[in-house]
């Protein structure tokens, strides 16, 4: 897989992808990821890539000609041209297993207050959003969206079972509470039934607690 970052922050797209298990899967020559600065695709003296908004109103937009430049530089036909912005669909574990199928990435980073709208319809295959609030720049959440891909990729999780264990593989539930060593520290213990050997018993027990948790923390993935 290749992964193409177009941003006018390169460094913070590429700082979260530069360490442990993301450095290590491009190590591995699973995924290719590489960060562009807009900016090298803006013309004229000052290599503008903001302008205002057409019809008035707060902020600045950014301009179409360096984007329709860089995307058409970097695309092929098999690329995925996906935009990160607010206004997207929210990104969720489902749309990272479809995106992790897909051989190049091209992600276009919003900023300011957005883009123009001409390169959405001309050029971007689809709109993310990693959640209901606003960040400072679409990089951060690049690396977000890139990082949930790549550890998906076979051969990326040291166990692959975790993958396949974790929560939002029911996407209804969320995994239970977990304990290490030691069994007991300053006075708090590790329930006991994780201790029996009991298997049937100690997973009636998960399967319990996640939807407790669940209940508690997301009662809007149980449907109320
Ligand atoms: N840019 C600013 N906020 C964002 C968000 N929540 N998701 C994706 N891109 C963004």
């Amino acid at each position: 897989m290749r992964v193409d970052i177009l941003t006018l922050f390169p460094e913070i797209a590429l700082a979260p992808l530069s360490e442990s298990m993301m450095k290590r899967a491009q190590n591995a020559g699973l995924v290719e990821v590489a960060a562009h600065d807009l900016r090298d695709w803006a013309t004229g003296k000052h290599r503008k890539t903001d302008d205002y908004l057409c019809g008035g109103g707060q902020g600045m937009l950014m301009k179409p000609e360096p984007i329709f430049a860089a995307i058409e530089e970097l695309r092929t036909p098999d690329s995925r041209v996906i935009l990160l912005t607010p206004q997207g669909q929210v990104f969720k574990q489902a749309m990272a297993r479809e995106l992790s199928n897909e051989s190049h990435i091209i992600f276009l980073c919003g900023h300011y207050e957005g883009v123009d709208q001409r390169v959405i319809d001309e050029l971007v295959d689809l709109e993310l959003s990693i959640g209901d609030y606003v960040l400072t720049n679409g990089a951060i959440a690049a690396a977000v969206v890139t990082d949930a891909i790549v550890r998906l990729l076979p051969g990326a999780l040291g166990d692959a079972r975790s993958a396949v264990e974790e929560s939002f593989s029911d996407p209804n539930l969320l995994e239970a509470p977990a304990y290490t060593k030691p069994i007991e520290f300053r006075g708090l213990k590790v329930p006991e039934i994780l201790l029996s050997g009991h298997h049937a018993k100690i997973e009636k027990w998960r399967k319990e607690r996640a939807i407790k948790r669940t209940r508690d923390n997301r009662p809007d993935l149980l449907g109320g």
